[in-house]
């Protein structure tokens, strides 16, 4: 008998000190000397909230064991020399004076636009030897970029004494937000993706054990206890192995047709429209009032996205309450309606995702959906901790029966910040 070939292939973390001792030797071969240390930063799945962060809204995202390690070494001048282990040869050189919007292409601008940013913000942040080895999953929607940057931003911080991510054991929360902030200019102005911040935050801002329910109104956090084993739960990774882009139009369009629809309904962000109001303003932007300016969206099309931001912030509520209350066991409708109202209503879903929500749940998954941008990346289930296998089992094997390239799989446990 052919050994059966969907048997799910699933995607270690590397022990933080085999992922440090890697990027350390990964430093020594390439540039022939020893690092000044080595530094690491988680990626994340974000188990609700999706589409709200660049809307003032909420959303709670978690740190994941798969890591960014880093080796640096500060150097003189303003060069910085990058090499990666995912690139065989060959090392590249930018200079930090010449770093701007446009100039910088490929990896590197996820680092040196932090360094960048820093400067902008009147950091003495000078020139730099790094070397980069990740176990995070390129391209699953489980923010490896931001995991790039975080790694160099807590590198920069304590090599050129910015003092701001404070220790391990005792993390400086705002100091962490402006390093933070400085990863999302790094990404939204070098690296020309406008992402929302969710993904930096919580790299940085996000403590094992708990999700970090983020208010991007205000940029407060609160860590929210999240213990699935105590509950003999689990949170199945499943990368659907889907091209991800976050640097194409999609997601662009959909943050443009956001601030159109708050424009027309005279709000600051969509988080100011009051869930119990939600229909007056859906009304007024189905009669199309206000300026229909060359280029704007369509009605239908603004009713439905504003429809998924503001119920998607009343879901992160109703998931939060749940956790508050120690009944993770009933998120799974509010899992199950933000998948539907991603695939239907913003309209970022892709057949692989809905394939893998779909066979998880038919296989006993309490809830899934989507995390992350969208249009490919991954999905979350949550699932009884003995059923791990078999509903990955069940997804491996509807992806092989609808033609799809086999997922890879992971099981998610909230895990340390950037350090
Ligand atoms: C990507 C972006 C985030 C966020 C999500 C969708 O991960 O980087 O800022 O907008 O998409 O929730």
């Amino acid at each position: 008998m052919n050994a059966p070939t969907n048997a799910p292939v699933w995607v270690g973390a590397w022990e933080p000190a085999d992922g440090a001792a890697r990027v350390r030797q990964l430093f020594a071969d390439r540039f022939g000397a020893e690092p000044d240390g080595t530094w690491s930063a988680p990626g994340r799945v974000n188990l609700i909230g999706e589409h709200t962060d660049y809307n003032g809204g909420l959303c709670l995202p978690f740190d994941l064991p798969h890591r960014t390690y880093v080796a640096v070494r500060r150097t003189d001048g303003d060069a910085v020399r990058l090499v990666s282990a995912q690139e065989s040869t060959g090392v590249r050189e930018v200079a930090l004076s010449e770093v701007a919007p446009g100039t910088v292409s490929g990896w590197p601008a996820y680092v040196v636009g932090v360094a960048w940013a820093l400067r902008e913000a009147g950091h003495q942040v000078g020139g730099f030897d790094i070397a980069v080895d990740s176990c995070v999953p390129y391209g699953a929607g489980l923010s490896s970029s931001a995991a790039l940057e975080c790694s160099a931003a807590v590198a920069l911080d304590a090599l050129f004494g910015l003092g701001l991510a404070g220790t391990s054991e005792q993390p400086d929360d705002a100091g962490r937000a402006v390093l933070a902030e400085a990863c999302i200019r790094a990404e939204n102005e070098i690296a020309g993706a406008s992402t929302g911040g969710m993904d930096q935050s919580v790299s940085l801002r996000g403590r094992a054990g708990h999700a970090l329910l983020l208010d991007t109104r205000d940029g407060s956090v609160r860590h929210v206890p999240f213990d699935l084993t105590a509950h003999d739960l689990a949170l199945l990774v499943i990368d659907t192995k889907a091209e991800h882009a976050l640097v194409d139009g999609q997601y662009a369009a959909r943050r443009a047709a956001c601030d159109e629809a708050a424009a027309r309904l005279g709000v600051s962000t969509l988080r100011e429209i009051d869930p119990d109001r939600l229909g007056d303003a859906l009304a007024t932007l189905a009669h199309g009032t206000g300026a229909v300016g060359e280029g704007s969206h369509d009605a239908e099309v603004l009713v439905k996205r504003v429809r998924h931001v503001v119920t998607e912030i009343a879901r992160v509520e109703e998931f939060v309450a749940l956790l508050d209350a120690d009944r993770v066991e009933e998120v799974g409708g509010a899992m199950d309606a933000s998948h539907a109202s991603l695939r239907d209503d913003y309209e970022v879903s892709c057949r692989e995702l809905d394939v893998a929500v779909d066979a998880a749940r038919a296989a006993g998954a309490l809830g899934a959906r989507m995390t992350g941008g969208g249009f490919g990346g991954s999905a979350i289930a949550l699932v009884r901790a003995g059923d791990v296998d078999a509903v990955a089992a069940a997804v491996a094997r509807a992806f092989e029966d609808e033609g799809l390239h086999a997922p890879a799989f992971l099981v998610a446990v909230a895990s340390d910040p950037a350090a």
